[in-house]
């Protein structure tokens, strides 16, 4: 369940709170009403902590202090660093706050940081609700007296209290959460049929539509790529078409594609058994198209937008693709399948193909597409490849604002030789070197008649550990950088 999130004014005199974070920056001081609310109400305990250093401001920076008898009750200090995009801190600074509220338990809190604009507010609003996200579902919850009380209800102080950036603020937080409950979802629950209920379920509430092709219907289209990565789940493979009109009917639409493997075991080429349960999260670029479409469609953003899913189960099996096999694209396009593994790709193949039908002006697929990505970039950095240098910069841009940020990796020529086939027109790996690069080179042959840019999150979309502002699981990534892409369209 979202928190409840809402704005007021810079009172802290009458205030009434189970926490008060204060986010606070290197030698920041207090701002006058909070100097005024410590000394009246806390005995100045705030200002002798910050006077002797105790708490210096830098970023993840944590210090709980008790409170008094009655008002304010515990008081958290939160640093935010000396960062280049103070929003973007903030809302770092906002999830570790959230998460500190669940760990000691309390159901509400106030969150103030000086000079607050809307900006600064919705990033805020973000943050809380994402560091208050777990994902409970499939849990016995312990008795109510045993368990601590979780956070449900926030409140931002803020000067500038115009709804915008709250309003906004809980657009996204809902994008978010529902991409991370999709990613969080076990592979026997989330199946490529939940992403149509959950399709269904956007479109009912916002008024979208959504178009649905199964086996029968894919076979028709000729989209053998995507089929024969789905020819040993019995399940049904789905591509799933989810259109959002914000402009006039004549306003051509941007597009946003994902990957949607909500298991991948590798197939013929299978994973060895050591962590492949993580590949449950093989759909989060998929669910971040779902997110995206949701916070889009809430923050009522006047652009069209189309965005495509590719789901299925990518299983071995006695009917399973094997290496060597070749198979036909939608496009005509002839694929030998060296790695039953590097199906991804496979399956994004037809669904670039299906997106051009819409006529995009620019589209944007995300992937957790290859291993190597977390070779070259970590866990910090999302793989950004395109055909279109002015779409990368506004991509990298996009994911910069959405604290997402992502770094070009490139797509030269050169690297098009790893994957020519001796028996195909294409093959669908080009060896160990520059991996990310050809996985990229690989839909980049997909994208005819389309500026696009190719987003690979497997490093960024979950993490296997628990991080400062999240705990382990999924990110929320690539939702945000959807979000603010199609957002700089409309400013
Ligand atoms: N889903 C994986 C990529 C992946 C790896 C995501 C680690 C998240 C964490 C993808 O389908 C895959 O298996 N890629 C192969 C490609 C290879 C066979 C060319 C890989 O990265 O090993
Ligand atoms: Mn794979
Ligand atoms: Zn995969």
């Amino acid at each position: 369940m979202p928190l409840t999130l809402s704005l007021a004014q810079s009172a802290p005199n009458a205030l009434e709170t189970s926490l008060l974070v204060i986010a606070l920056a290197p030698d920041e001081p207090l701002s006058a009403a909070l100097a005024e609310l410590d000394a009246q109400q806390l005995g100045g305990v705030i200002g002798r902590t910050i006077a002797r250093r105790d708490f210096r401001g830098g970023r993840d920076e944590q210090l709980h202090v008790s409170g008094a008898e009655r008002g304010v009750l515990r008081v958290l200090l939160v640093g935010v660093g000396k960062p280049a995009d103070r929003a973007v801190a903030l809302r770092r600074a906002a999830s570790v706050a959230a998460r500190f509220a669940n760990k000691i338990g309390v159901s509400d809190l106030t969150f103030v940081a000086a000079d607050a604009d809307a900006r600064a507010v919705e990033n805020v609003a973000v943050g809380l609700d994402m560091g208050a996200w777990k994902y409970t579902d499939m849990q016995t919850q312990p008795p109510n007296g045993d368990r601590r009380a979780t956070l449900e209800r926030a409140t931002i102080l803020a000067s500038d209290t115009t709804a915008e950036g709250l309003l906004a603020g809980e657009a996204l937080a809902h994008g978010y959460a529902i991409a991370r409950r999709l990613a969080m979802m076990p592979g026997n629950v989330c199946t490529p049929d939940t992403f149509v209920e959950t399709a269904n379920d956007l479109a009912a509430r916002h008024g979208l539509r959504v178009t649905v092709l199964g086996r029968a219907e894919m076979e028709r289209e000729g989209m053998g790529s995507f089929l024969c990565v789905a020819q040993a789940t019995p399940e049904d493979p789905k591509l799933i078409t989810i259109e959002y009109r914000g402009a006039a009917d004549n306003v051509k639409p941007v597009g946003l594609v994902g990957k949607g493997l909500c298991f991948d075991t590798g197939g013929i080429s299978i994973k060895p058994a050591e962590r492949m349960e993580w590949m449950k999260f093989d759909m989060c670029g998929a669910a971040g198209v779902m997110g995206a479409m949701e916070a889009i469609a809430r923050m009522n953003l006047p652009v069209n937008v189309v965005g495509v899913i590719g789901a299925t189960t990518n299983m071995p099996s006695g009917t399973a693709v094997k290496p060597g096999d070749v198979v036909r694209a939608s496009t005509g396009k002839t694929i030998e399948i060296i790695n039953t593994d590097a199906e991804g790709r496979l399956v994004l193949a037809d669904c670039l193909a299906w997106i051009r039908r819409y006529e995009p002006t620019a589209v944007i697929d995300a992937a957790t597409l290859t291993g190597a990505i977390v070779i070259s970039l970590g866990h910090n950095a999302v793989g950004v490849f395109g055909s279109d240098a002015g779409l990368v910069q506004e991509v990298l841009a996009a994911g910069k604002r959405a604290s997402e940020p992502g770094w070009e990796l490139p797509l030269w020529d050169e690297y098009r030789e790893q994957i020519k086939s001796d028996v195909a027109d294409i093959k669908n790996t080009g060896g160990r070197a520059a991996g990310s690069i050809t996985a990229g080179w690989f839909l980049r042959e997909f994208t005819d008649g389309y500026p696009w840019v190719h987003l690979d999150v497997a490093g960024t979309a979950y993490s296997e550990s628990d991080l400062v502002a999240l705990p382990k699981g999924p990110t929320g990534t690539p939702t945000g950088t959807f979000v603010e892409f199609v957002r700089g369209r409309v400013r």
